[in-house]
This record gives structure tokens, sequence and C-alpha cells, in this order.
């Protein structure tokens, strides 16, 4: 970022649409089991919020051949704001559009990462009213606390897998005036960036795609702030036959406490514990991790992060998980890694793994 940037320009993650292949099993998995409501219902989509998100929807379920990032959409912290980052965002030959018919937000600006991510930032938000069966008493808070499932709170961050992280962190801080707060270089090559506009560790991610696919999702973590509730999840899904990746454990990259599943459609969801490390001082300096330290960054409890799922797997996907496991499940080749009859070989290899 540079020294002229000024901070703060995004406010915060504001609302992400999914793509999925099994909408009703999608929709069982936020509504019933993470208790989100649902506000609308248009097509083929269908709108979603958590108790504490402040805006009409947060999570957009769109039924689709595949599983994937319809979009992600962040706020600005003013309109002035929204103005200077289009500028930004124009001056350096980014491709624009701009639109006005989304529920529950106005004019909105629409562009890629570099990666091809479909990307959108906004000023114009329809604050949710609870009616008057859904008011809290507790002022801070948009809506009652539903009793169903294990209600998140509200929508924390994305991850996203790209073929070039280091390209995807450059337009962030370039662009929009994140701060890279935490990142992972194996050698000279970054691997993995978290990037905050705000006090929190990050509102967006990048992880490398060693499969070399471009503006893939690697997960959208919803926030419960309390870790036990990843322990109580766990049981949740357990019982109710939802695919567990990894956790509960802590990352040390970011201090988040986290648990990995994935939903019928085919995403990868985090249920995220707590804030993670904040980032208040304004002269934050970037720590970098190497691959000699990972395993401290990657989960400090020693939990595993499997490589036929959380190193290989976003979504699109052209497997289906369960094929994609299949195919994975023997490890990362490391004997003909890199060899001129298999140049993927490298990109397979296992000290080119980070996570999020
Ligand atoms: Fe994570
Ligand atoms: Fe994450």
């Amino acid at each position: 970022m540079s020294e002229t940037m000024p901070r703060f320009e995004v406010a915060h993650l504001a609302r992400t649409e999914l793509f999925t292949p099994d909408p009703d099993g999608t929709l069982w998995f936020f509504t019933k089991l993470l208790g989100m409501y649902e506000t609308k219902r248009d097509g083929q989509s269908v709108y979603l919020r958590a108790y504490e998100d402040p805006y009409q929807w947060s999570i957009k379920i769109t039924e689709a051949r595949s599983a994937g990032l319809g979009h992600a959409a962040l706020r600005t912290s003013s309109p002035e704001a929204l103005e200077r980052r289009a500028k930004a965002l124009k001056d350096t030959n980014v491709e624009l559009s701009w639109s006005e018919d989304e529920f529950g937000y106005g004019k909105t600006l629409h562009f890629q990462s570099p990666d091809g991510h479909n990307l959108s930032l906004l000023w114009e938000a329809e604050k949710y009213q609870a009616p008057p069966e859904l008011q809290s008493k507790i002022l801070s808070r948009p809506s009652k606390k539903p009793l169903q499932g294990l209600p998140v709170k509200r929508i924390d961050h994305i991850n996203l897998m790209a073929s070039d992280v280091t390209s995807v962190k450059d337009s962030f801080e370039r662009h929009l005036g994140f701060r890279t707060t935490e990142r992972v270089v194996d050698g000279e090559v970054e691997i993995g960036a978290w990037m905050s506009s705000n006090i929190l560790g990050h509102e967006v991610a990048c992880m490398r795609d060693i499969l070399g696919e471009r503006g893939r999702l690697h997960h959208v973590a919803m926030y419960y702030g309390i870790p036990q509730h990843n322990i109580d999840a766990a049981e949740m899904f357990r019982e109710y036959d939802i695919q567990i990746e990894t956790g509960p454990d802590k990352h040390g990259i970011t201090q988040g406490s986290f648990l990995y599943v994935f939903e019928p459609g085919g995403n990868r969801i985090e249920l995220f514990g707590d804030t993670g490390v904040l980032s208040l001082e304004p002269d934050w300096e970037t720590r970098t991790w190497q691959m000699s330290d990972i395993d401290t960054g990657l989960a400090i409890g020693g939990a595993k992060l499997p490589f036929e799922t959380y190193f290989t797997y976003g979504t699109p996907s052209k497997l289906t998980l369960a094929d994609h496991v299949a195919q994975f499940a023997g490890g990362p080749p490391t004997a003909d890694a890199g060899s001129a009859e298999n140049p993927e070989g490298a990109d397979r290899n296992a000290t080119s793994m980070v996570a999020g």
C-alpha cells in the first residue's frame, strides 16, 4: 500500500453469492444448521442473512451446474471512497461495469480480480429492519438469535484460490487500499496472502491454486466468535452427515479458530471461532511465514489439512468432491516433481501448500 493511499477505503465484506448444483441441500445447510434467515426468493436464487448481518443478505444461493463463487461484494467506507476506488481501477485499465438491480443494495461496481474472480464494490446498502417478532432486545443486534441449529453471527471473509497470488494481492493493495497482514513464501514465490482493509486479520485471503486453475473459490467463512462453537458445530455436522474436512483447531496464520466443512453443494465453508489477531496499529508490518515454519502457521494444535482436499480442491471443480478425493488421495507426487515429462508435478509438490 502506498504512503498516500488512505486507509479504510473498504469497510468490510458485505455479501457473497454461491453457486450450487444442490440448492435444496445448500439451503438446508445454511438455514437449518447455521441458523440463517431467508429474506427473499427470486428465480433460482435464495437470499440469506445471519442474525448479526447488518444488511438484507450476506449469502445468496443460486442454482447452477457447478459449485463456486458467483461474486463477492465489499462495501466501501463512503460514497466518495467508492468513486476513488473506481478511478483507481479504471486508471490501470481494469474493465468496469455498474449495475443497480440487486435486492437490498444500490449502485454497484463490478470488476474481476487479475485471476478472474468476480468482485464488486458498493456503498448503498439497505439496513435490515426486523419485523416485531424478530426484533432483538440487544440493541446492537439487528435480529434475534434464531432457535435453529447452531447460528452463525455474520459473514466473515472469503478465501480465493489463484494461479498467481502476487497479482491478486497487488491488486487489492493498489486498487482497494488493503494491507497484507500476513503471507507465506516458498522461496521467492508468494503462495498465500491475508489481506485486510480494517482491523481484522483479513477479509480476503488468496492462496496459490496448485492445479494452476484460475478464479476458483477456496472458501467462504462464517463467524461464530466463540471457539467452543466450532466444537459444538463439529458435533452437529457429524450427526447430520456434513463432511468435515479438518478442525476444530487454530491457525498460526491469523490466529483464527477454524473448522472446515463442505456444504451439500460442494463449496467449502469455514466456521470462524474468533476474530483472530487484530491489527490495531496503523503501521502494522506484514508477517512473512517461511515454509520451515508452516506447521505452526497451518494449525497450532497439529490438525492435518488434507492434501487431497485442502490443497487441491476448490470450486468450481472438474470432479465431484468424492472423485477428487479418490484422485488425489495418494498425496503429492514428489519423485517426478517438476520433471520435463510432468511439468505440473512441481506444482503438486507438497512444499507449495499453504492454508487460510
Ligand atoms: Fe482458515
Ligand atoms: Fe479462512
